[in-house]
């Protein structure tokens, strides 16, 4: 056998495996452009090679075969198919083709999308529904009666004066809403999910029993006729749907008649940018000649008619192989899997890579690097890797594995139980974090460095100057006029408030860590509890698990920040540069010792914020109020205190300044009032 009738018949025994699963299991295994391709291939062969011709091609017939189950019916018109235009090109030449065979200046015609559904011709004998049948080859379909009469959409008795005998051909489709929703249902039942809507339609006109057909939700537009009798014919295509939507069929209100190939092209255009707000899947435009007697006079060439063209949107899905997947970094250490793939188009651009999100997306959709992928990408939505085919899979396919250490800086990547995400435990320690961390560090919550914003961090780590919070203080006058955007007076601001910085409270200090999960809260409470640094760097885990509101992740967190000897060193170096502030005594009760205390808060705190101060005291059980009343305990009045100290006064409530706050921190109640 020659190379080209080994390549015919693979080629053949592939389409017809494709074949079954699209029009008989409704469970196609690869995308439409795939099997357009194949079959292309196969066109491109015959015509090459006539020998290998052979009438049980798959080129030799449109659609699939009619299975059993469903009675046959033979349309009486068939049921064409459509030529297909890919550019602009294209249908430049179709407008020029059919000028030149009618001998006109200029041709009319209808625009409408194409839909992404199944054809179907339904017959109206006086007016009343008698049979819906499928597309089927063209020639014979499948007598889908029961089903399509269970589409509310689809009338039973056309309204007003009918013809004696009608065929009616549209597309049946689900739109996306109750695709979405039949999908869902599915989902939450165990049970499979459908791949696209076209599929989900498909599934559902040929149920066995027409009670399920009923429940799915499905729609149908109108768009042209086969049989035709007792009754004069429309004459142009635009007055045919105009008698459709007398009768109470529905036809799409996208339909425009527009002029010559210029005007099929903007209205081209212009859907292809509505396209995603649809209401349902559509894969291009129809253009057909407006003008009925001239779509007599040019006829059709094998199945298709001269006078129609489908103008395809570019596929929206492909398939590729999956070459690799990396883990990229990010500014908060999380580790994001990329899939490195072998570069495909898409959508009209070239895709080679595509986010896997985490760990478990990657073990949903049971992904190996060397499986052949499907690559979905819908308008300007970044490329989605929608599933893997496992029946493609080859022998070598490797596992993906989760780094055991951080790619960027070798830190240990850890993964808390029940959290998709993973990270790298390296904070400023790692490249990848170090900008993000110190900008948490000087941000105003934190040790509020007043002038040390992101562009001067982002040029400090550039050139090497900072690595780590504790070289900011090592920063000299010279070092820091010159960067950019920075004179000799910016550079002294900017000293004297990483000076200003290093007086600041436990509280803030912690915070500025950027210890996993500790935020303004939780530091506050560590610090209350503990009262000095000291302390809580030599507390074990279930010290810490003491804390209010700390439960066992987060003292897991601050646990091992502390034991890392990169920090023990960091915090060393910023104590060394005189970072310090008032220390308290740790509090000796715990959970509950202001409990039953309504607390306000009011004016400015010197040694913390309002919130890191409401948090601590909600975490010793008393209960915060915005707003001073008789059942108000104590106001905690700090700087500039207005209306509410006034208020509280006014009630004899007692009234407490940064001093009262520390004692009310440390867990001692105010004497009753
Ligand atoms: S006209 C003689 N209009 O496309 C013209 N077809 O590839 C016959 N389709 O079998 C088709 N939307 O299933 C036409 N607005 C539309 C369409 C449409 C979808 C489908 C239809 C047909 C296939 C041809």
């Amino acid at each position: 056998m020659s190379e080209a009738a080994a390549r015919v018949a693979a080629l053949r025994a592939l389409i017809a495996r494709h074949d079954h699963r699209y029009y008989v299991l409704d469970d196609p295994e690869v995308p439409d452009s795939e099997y357009d391709r194949l079959m292309r291939e196969l066109r491109e062969l015959e015509a090459a090679h006539p020998a290998l011709r052979s009438a049980d091609s798959p080129t030799q017939r449109v659609g699939g075969a009619a299975s059993g189950g469903f009675a046959a019916v033979s349309h009486g018109v068939p049921m064409l198919s459509l030529e297909n235009a890919f550019a602009d090109a294209d249908v430049l030449e179709f407008d020029r083709r059919l000028r030149e065979r009618l001998g006109t200046e200029a041709i009319e015609y209808c625009a409408e999308p194409k839909l992404d559904g199944l054809a179907v011709s339904i017959r109206y004998e006086r007016g009343r529904y008698v049979r819906a049948a499928t597309r089927g080859d063209g020639a014979t379909g499948e007598d889908v009666s029961a089903n399509v009469r269970t589409i509310r959409a689809i009338p039973l008795r056309l309204q007003g004066a009918a013809p004696e005998l009608l065929e009616v051909r549209g597309e049946v489709y689900m739109p996306f809403a109750g695709f979405r929703r039949l999908n869902d249902e599915a989902a939450a039942a165990g049970e499979k999910l459908f791949v696209n809507p076209r599929n989900a339609a498909a599934g559902a006109l040929r149920q066995l029993d027409p009670a399920v057909t009923a429940r799915r939700p499905l729609a149908a537009y109108f768009y042209g006729a086969g049989t035709w009798q007792g009754a004069a014919e429309p004459a142009t295509q635009r007055q045919l749907l105009e008698q459709f939507s007398a009768w109470g069929l529905r036809t799409n209100p996208e339909m425009r008649v527009v002029g010559g190939a210029a005007g099929c092209l903007d209205y081209y255009r212009a859907l292809a940018v509505r396209r995603d707000r649809l209401a349902y899947q559509i894969d291009g435009v129809v253009y057909k000649v407006n003008d009925r007697a001239h779509q007599q006079a040019l006829g059709q060439v094998s199945r298709a008619p001269r006078w129609a063209i489908a103008h395809k949107f570019p596929a929206d899905e492909a398939l590729t192989v999956l070459r690799d997947v990396e883990f990229q970094v990010g500014r908060t250490g999380v580790l994001t899997p990329v899939a490195r793939l072998e570069p495909v188009m898409v959508g009209g651009a070239s895709v080679s890579n595509a986010t896997l999100h985490n760990m478990d997306e990657i073990e949903r959709k049971d992904l190996r690097i060397g499986d052949t992928v499907l690559i979905r990408r819908a308008g300007d939505v970044i490329p989605e890797l929608t599933r893997s085919l496992p029946e493609r899979r080859p022998a070598h396919a490797r596992r993906i594995e989760l780094p055991v250490t951080c790619p960027v800086c070798g830190s240990p990547v850890t993964r808390a139980p029940g959290e998709a995400a993973a990270r790298c435990s390296g904070g400023f320690v790692c490249a990848a974090q170090r900008k993000e961390a110190l900008r948490h560090f000087a941000s105003r919550r934190a040790l509020d460095i007043e002038g040390l914003g992101e562009k001067l961090i982002d040029q400090l780590v550039d050139r090497g100057l900072v690595a780590n919070p504790a070289d900011f203080y090592g920063l000299s006058p010279g070092q820091l006029a010159g960067l950019e955007r920075m004179g000799e007076k910016s550079a002294a601001n900017v000293l004297a408030a990483l000076e200003r910085s290093k007086r600041t409270t436990l509280p803030r200090f912690l915070h500025a860590l950027g210890i996993r999960d500790v935020g303004e809260a939780t530091a506050a409470a560590l610090a209350a509890h503990f009262g000095t640094l000291d302390a809580l760097r030599h507390a074990s885990a279930e010290q810490i698990l003491e804390v209010p509101d700390v439960g066992p992740v987060i003292a897991a967190h601050v646990h091992e920040f502390f034991a890392s000897p990169a920090n023990r060193a960091l915090i060393d170096r910023l104590l060394a540069a005189g970072c310090s502030w008032p220390e308290g005594a740790p509090v000796v009760r715990a959970a509950g010792a202001l409990a039953g205390l309504t607390i306000v808060l009011t004016g400015t705190l010197a040694s913390m914020t309002r919130e890191e101060a409401g948090a601590a005291l909600q975490a010793l059980g008393a209960k915060l109020s915005g707003s001073v009343s008789k059942r108000t305990h104590v106001l905690v009045a700090g700087a500039e205190a207005g209306s509410k100290l006034a208020r509280a006064r006014e009630l004899g409530i007692t009234v407490m300044d940064e001093a009262g706050l520390a004692g009310l921190l440390r867990g001692e109640r105010p004497p009753a009032s």
